[in-house]
């Protein structure tokens, strides 16, 4: 199989910590802090890694900040194709209030790249040899929002498939040319569709509209613990999320991309590649933090999943 490639135009550097109170004024000390590489296809290249297949991420990243990305990476075995930008990358960071239990996320708009430095992308980009190329997060101030569009169209001349997770305009505009995969949560699927769709019904046809049109050859629209809906031209399935014990919900939208790309990878059939998928974004909202999510309880949740899943006829 060869490396699932994911392209991160927009990564950072994912702080956590956590803290008894979150005021205002008074210094704030925090504790148990960690750093890890972030952004949704370094988060898909993590899991990807986590769940026994091999991941390659191209990304953009300048600065001190950029450098400590790479160090980030490296230090998590990951490997990788840089793009240099001027800008620098940006740092998230995420709180955890332990006296309320809830969590407080910043999340910096990040660089502003330059023309010549996104074409430099699109370049890069031309010289990889995959199957997969997983397109995931939004797209930093400078880059056309018809950026994924262009990768859409490249994918059958340059021999991958093309999934995608993002939202608004890039979403709209990389469907106008079609993709393989698309990972919509249902915000985005109404925004994307101009409407509310409100019940199963509705979100159904939707979906089967996407698959019609060329859209999408697969729609996997999730739905958080409602589960998620999978239809493609040979099937239409729904399939409700294990019961775990929700500690975050960071990460749940990655791993599940992660691992339902990997399955497709393997050649797996398409429903059990959506049950893995489910069962990797219900593994990230077992754990806390930033942590994506574990190998042994996705084994686990899939396990419990596919005895659900209806049988072949
Ligand atoms: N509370 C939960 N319990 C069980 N499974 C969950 C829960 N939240 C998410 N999942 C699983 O993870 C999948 C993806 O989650 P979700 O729909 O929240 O993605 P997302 O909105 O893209 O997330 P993100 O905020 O990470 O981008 C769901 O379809 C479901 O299978
Ligand atoms: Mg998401």
């Amino acid at each position: 199989m060869k490396p699932i490639v994911t392209l991160t135009l927009n990564p950072s550097i994912d702080g956590a910590a956590q803290t008894h109170v979150v005021r205002p004024i008074r210094k704030i000390r925090t504790s148990d802090e960690r750093y890890d590489p972030g952004g949704g296809g370094i988060n898909v290249a993590r899991v990807v890694q986590e769940l026994g297949g091999t991941a390659f991420a191209t990304y953009l990243a300048g600065g001190a900040t950029g450098r400590v990305l790479d160090d980030l990476l490296e230090s998590a075995a990951i490997m990788r194709r840089r793009i240099s930008i001027d800008d620098h990358t940006r740092i998230s960071h995420a709180v955890y209030e332990r006296s309320s239990g809830l969590e407080y996320r910043f999340v910096p708009e990040g660089p502003v790249v330059r023309e010549a430095e996104w074409r430099a992308c699109l370049e890069a980009l031309e010289d990889l040899d995959c199957d997969y190329l997983v397109a995931s997060g939004s797209l930093p101030r400078g880059i056309p929002e018809d950026f994924y569009a262009i990768i859409a169209d490249r994918a059958d001349r340059n021999g991958f498939k093309l999934v995608l997770d993002t939202s608004g305009a890039a979403l709209r505009r990389a469907l106008e040319r079609g993709v393989h995969l698309v990972k919509p949560n249902l915000g985005e699927f109404e925004s994307m569709r101009g409407r509310k769709l409100p019940n199963p019904a509705l979100q159904e046809e939707a979906a089967r509209e996407l698959v019609r049109s060329g859209a999408a050859e697969i729609v996997a629209l999730t739905l958080g613990r409602d589960g998620a809906l999978l239809v493609s031209d040979q099937s239409v399935l729904r399939l409700a999320a294990p019961d775990v014990t929700v500690k975050s919900a960071v990460g749940a939208g990655d791993s599940f991309v992660a691992a339902m790309t990997l399955g497709l990878a393997r050649e797996r059939p398409v429903a059990d590649a959506f049950a893995y998928g489910m069962a990797a974004g219900a593994a990230a909202v077992l754990s806390a933090g930033t942590g994506l999510c574990r190998r042994e309880d996705v084994e686990r949740l899939y396990g419990e999943i596919k005895m659900n899943l209806p049988q072949p006829r």
